[in-house]
């Protein structure tokens, strides 16, 4: 069986967003006085707004009610938001565009699959979003990363069986998403922080669709 779509994570594999994140909320960490820096940072990937900030929280000790958290979190993201008003496609990461353009001559139908409730915003930011065939709507689906939730709604509005995508991912919580769509996973990454991933790449430029193509679905996906 043939791959019909490919299914790309948007943070860290097509648009270097992950410092925009981190600075913002950098900010609101140290509005808390919590220390935090960019390895705890590492833990937050893929991770959506309001889990990414319990692990903050958590990182200081900090307990807080639900009001005071969701103010915190719409804080962060009118941080994240100013920062994104000065993303243009030079943010896009080296390699992205053309393993874009690559998968769509291989005839694959392209869908981004994002934690991001900002991924629209970012792909037109980044001159993406014509790109992309389908987006994912993180705010419309039940669990995000680890779930595979995410990645089945965006085989879904592709209108591809989830046997025949494959997945993009830089952070560990993405590539289980993926293998728990029953997908084959790409990891855009470090091979030991994504060993679960089927091939791992060092980066989207290091991508080799063809060696990605070559590869067969699991006899469970076919
Ligand atoms: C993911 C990022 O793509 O989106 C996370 O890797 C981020 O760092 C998450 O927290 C949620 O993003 P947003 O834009 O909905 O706050
Ligand atoms: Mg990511």
């Amino acid at each position: 069986m043939a791959f019909r779509a490919a299914i790309f994570d948007l943070d860290g594999v097509l648009v270097d967003s992950a410092r925009l994140h981190f600075v913002a909320w950098k900010r609101i960490a140290d509005e808390l006085g919590i220390a935090f820096d960019e390895h705890d940072n590492e833990a937050l990937k893929g991770v959506d707004r309001m889990g990414s900030l319990d692990h903050i929280l958590a990182l200081g000790a900090v307990s807080l009610d639900l009001p005071a958290k969701e103010e915190l979190a719409a804080r962060k993201n009118g941080y994240y938001l100013d920062a994104l008003a000065t993303m243009t496609d030079a943010d896009i990461l080296p390699g992205a565009t053309a393993l874009l353009a690559s998968a769509r001559a291989a005839g694959l139908a392209l869908g981004v699959a994002s934690a991001s409730r900002n991924a629209v915003m970012v792909l037109e930011r980044a001159g993406l979003l014509d790109s992309i065939d389908f987006v994912a709507d993180a705010a419309k689906v039940a669990r995000s990363k680890p779930a595979p939730d995410i990645f089945l709604a965006c085989a879904a509005g592709l209108d591809v069986a989830p046997a025949a995508c494959v997945g993009f991912e830089d952070a560990a919580a993405g590539v289980t998403a993926i293998k728990a769509a029953d997908m084959v996973a790409i990891g855009i990454g470090d091979a030991g922080i994504l060993a679960e991933a089927d091939l791992v790449f060092a980066s989207t430029a290091a991508v080799d669709l063809d060696q990605v193509l070559r590869l067969t679905p699991a006899p469970s996906q076919v």
